[in-house]
């Protein structure tokens, strides 16, 4: 029987510098998409997925998403006073288990590979997931409950995969596909944000793994790489030249880059749009706006 994956850690240590000034004095995790901040859609799919301990990596300034994962007792008492059962309900998915959230603080910003280490002990002895709350994936069956789901079937490490426009692949980790399996590929290498002319395909690592604990001695011995960082992609290649196994999954659904405002504005259209409060009157703004633009063209 293969082990379960029941943690995940979530690197939320980055200064968000995109979203600045909004990001002087709130973490970027804690930007909404409609009424919930980024990290409570990484949070309900990972909760989708079975995983039960949850793991931060943090930084300074990020105290708003320790708060945000507690009880708040004063505004509980108030909504119950006046009998808001239906926003004590919107409540309940931020609060987590005793014991069920932990943070780490990352001090230095040296890389999503040396933020996954960060974590080692936490992580312990078995597999786990990392989820980047800057890709919000909007799906039918949630990405990482995919993940897991083939998982189960292959073992070894995972990266959610995405094909993406050859000239953007210098933005991402790129895989070099051994074998492609139509929705799984198995992979002989991968790439952190190559050159257009040097990316070894157009298949784009996604924020979401799960990774083996090798992994975690592979990082111990990691010397920076693209950037200047501890990539978290060398390490996965590194496993490969180890003799470990390294699939990609096409998986189903859109994935919205809310690291950029660009793809924050897009993710923000279309949650507002597939709410069944907000669709009727958002989509007849948005068509009367696209109207009316048209015209004055
Ligand atoms: C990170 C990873 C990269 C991956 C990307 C997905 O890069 O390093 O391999 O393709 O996330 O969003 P970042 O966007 O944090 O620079």
């Amino acid at each position: 029987m293969r082990r379960k994956v029941t943690k995940a850690v979530f690197p939320v240590a980055g200064l968000g510098t995109r979203f600045l000034p909004a990001t002087k004095s709130i973490p970027k995790e804690i930007m909404t998409l409609v009424d919930r901040p980024l990290i409570q859609y990484a949070i309900d799919e990972a909760r989708a997925a079975g995983i039960k301990e949850f793991i931060f990596v943090t930084s300074r300034g990020k105290s708003a998403l320790e708060d945000y994962f507690d009880h708040a007792p004063e505004l509980e008492a108030a909504l119950r006073q006046k009998g808001k059962d239906d926003l004590l309900d919107a409540m309940k998915d931020t609060i987590m288990d005793s014991g069920a959230i932990a943070y780490i603080r990352q001090h230095k910003p040296l890389g999503l590979g040396h933020a996954v280490w960060c974590a080692r002990r936490l992580i312990g002895d078995e597999p786990f997931a990392v989820i980047l709350p800057d890709d919000v994936i909007a799906a039918e069956k949630p990405c990482l409950q995919q993940m897991v789901e083939s998982y189960e079937e292959t073992g070894g490490n995972m990266v959610a995969a995405m094909e993406v426009a050859p000239e953007k692949t210098s933005s991402y980790g790129v895989l070099d596909v051994a074998e492609d399996l139509g929705s799984l590929v198995r992979v002989k290498g991968m790439v952190e944000k190559p050159k257009q002319e040097d990316a070894p395909s157009n298949l784009a690592v996604i924020g979401r793994y799960i990774l083996t604990p090798n992994i975690l001695k592979t990082l111990n011995k990691m010397k920076s790489g693209a950037g200047g960082e501890i990539q978290l992609t060398d390490a996965i290649a590194q496993e490969i030249v180890a003799g470990g196994d390294v699939f990609g999954l096409r998986f189903r659904g859109q994935r919205f880059d809310c690291g950029s405002k660009a793809g924050f504005l897009q993710a923000t259209v279309a949650f507002g749009l597939s709410r069944p409060d907000l669709r009727d009157e958002f989509s007849t703004y948005i068509n009367e706006l696209v109207t009316s633009q048209k015209a004055a063209q």
